[in-house]
């Protein structure tokens, strides 16, 4: 494969200190209209308030996402979730909150890791 004819796409990072300032939103709407366009595109949603991820429909707690794709062996095409998304958009979605998913008796990382249910049950 010629790889420099084919380019790798374009890396959108959406960020600002300031809370509810519309961040979740234009990811979501960016990731839309491109998706409308014919562009595949993937949304990583790195908010431990899981916004993108609640947006989308999709159960907080409930999958492997962005925690995995830090911690374990998983990639971007086995946690990115793709049924059920609008055309075009893929989901790696937020890792869980720490706090809601620790156990007294283990680490936060590898509760949360278990809490999300791991493999991921879209993305395969
Ligand atoms: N262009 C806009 N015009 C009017 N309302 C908007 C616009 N963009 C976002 N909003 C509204 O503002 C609120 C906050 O938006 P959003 O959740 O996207 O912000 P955020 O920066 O992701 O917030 P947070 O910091 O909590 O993650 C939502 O109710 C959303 O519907
Ligand atoms: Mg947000």
């Amino acid at each position: 494969m010629d790889m420099e004819k084919k380019p790798m796409g374009i890396v959108i990072g959406v960020g600002n200190q300031k809370g509810g300032v519309g961040k979740t939103t234009n990811t979501l709407h960016i990731a839309a209209a491109l998706g409308e366009k014919g562009y595949r595109n993937l949304i990583i949603d790195l908010d431990p308030a899981a916004g993108a991820t609640k947006h989308l429909g999709i159960p907080i707690q409930s999958f492997a996402g962005t925690l995995e794709l830090l911690t374990t062996e998983e990639t971007p095409q086995s946690l990115a979730i793709y049924e059920k998304m609008p055309k075009g958009v893929h989901l790696i979605p937020s890792y869980c909150g720490y706090q809601a998913t620790q156990k007294p008796d283990s680490g936060g990382v590898r509760d949360c890791a278990y809490l999300c249910g791991h493999p991921n049950k879209f993305g395969g």
